[in-house]
């Protein structure tokens, strides 16, 4: 008797799924277009000295296997001289390229070119000209976390006695190569001042060392009390637009904020207090959670109150009287209340 054959989907990368079934993957990109079909490029450009941004169209001819970058560059040699955009290594390698390609963050050199493309610069960064962005905020972020190791104990003798577990997630995020588009994608970053959040690309930085077992625990305390980290959402966004496929929450912000929460507790009272309630209701009570992280305080801002019961997001009822629903009892069995606070 013959063996099934083996899943199609066997070796497909689970964040790619959603490409596949929407025919968006890079095969079935190139294949609608054809050599010397005209490709509609739109690009934002703006002079970075304080004028209007506007859109400027070309047509440009495919040629087979044409990238993002082949576009800008044939566009830049052939109608636009003065076009500024960024790159240098052409190989996904030096991450200066990353651009935004039809609402999404790409590498220029590593993208196919579609038949249609609007190309902007990278978002939450001051934009220099045209498509390049400044890169200061991010670097003088991750120049604050001082992302380097700090041992507390002398050298081991050579070769260190460490192993792959112990590296799994430092390892992880030594593949970034500093193109920001995870930056760029996050929505947390986009509010700008009204949080202190460092963003995912440094603290994929910072977890380079801070997740190395080697690091000063007092060191990465100092590091990680700059990071607002439990601003993080845990929305995927950066995860799902990263070229180097680094799995940004799961291996490097959630490994932080457990590290941030057992070494500066304070920092993490929003995520324990829920941890609580959940624990204690079976359910998430926002009225108790508001009471809980801002005290009394939460009640100053009568007018957002009031809100809130309009729109039935809180219920002081159900918050006095502790309801609970039946899932409270799993829910307080699964979530181990012995986490250090
Ligand atoms: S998961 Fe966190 S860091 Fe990533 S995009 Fe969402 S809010 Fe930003
Ligand atoms: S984590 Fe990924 S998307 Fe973010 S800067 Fe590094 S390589 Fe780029
Ligand atoms: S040019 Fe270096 S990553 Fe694109």
């Amino acid at each position: 008797m013959t063996s099934a054959p083996a899943p199609v989907l066997a070796g497909i990368d689970a964040r790619r799924l959603g490409q596949i079934e929407m025919g968006d993957t890079l095969a079935a990109r190139n294949s609608r277009l054809s050599a010397g079909d005209k490709i509609a490029v739109r690009i934002r450009r703006s002079d970075g000295a304080g004028g209007q941004a506007a859109y400027q169209e070309f047509q440009v001819p495919y040629q087979k296997w044409m990238r993002v970058l082949d576009v800008l560059n044939w566009v830049a040699e052939n109608e636009a001289t003065d076009l500024a955009y960024r790159w240098f290594c052409g190989s996904k390698m030096c991450g200066t390229c990353a651009v935004r390609m039809n609402g999404r963050e790409v590498l220029a050199c590593w993208e196919a070119a579609e038949p249609a493309m609007t190309i902007e610069p990278l978002r939450n960064l001051p934009v220099i000209r045209d498509l390049i962005v400044d890169r200061t905020p991010y670097e003088s972020k991750v120049a604050s976390l001082e992302p380097w190791l700090e041992r507390n104990t002398p050298y081991p003798p050579f070769p260190e006695p460490l192993n792959h577990k112990q590296m799994k997630d430092a390892s992880k995020a030594l593949d970034c190569i500093s193109c920001m588009c995870c930056y760029s994608a996050c929505p947390v970053i986009g509010l700008g001042n009204l949080t202190d959040f460092a963003g995912p690309a440094p603290l994929v930085q910072l977890g380079q060392t801070a997740l190395d077992p080697r690091n000063d625990p007092d060191k990465v305390k100092r590091s990680l009390a700059l990071t607002g980290i439990f601003n993080c959402v845990s929305c995927y966004k950066c995860e799902e637009v990263c070229p180097a496929s680094i799995p940004i929450v799961s291996r490097i912000i959630e490994p932080l904020k457990a590290k941030a929460a057992q070494l500066l507790p304070d920092m993490a009272k929003h995520s324990f207090a829920l941890r609580d309630i959940v624990a204690d209701r079976g359910r998430v009570d926002p009225g108790a959670l508001m009471l809980r992280v801002q005290g009394f305080r939460a009640l100053a801002n009568m007018a957002r109150v009031i809100r809130l019961l309009l729109r039935r997001k809180i219920n002081p009822l159900k918050t006095l009287l502790r309801t609970r629903t039946e899932a409270a009892e799993a829910a307080s069995r699964i979530l181990d209340r012995g986490i250090a606070k």
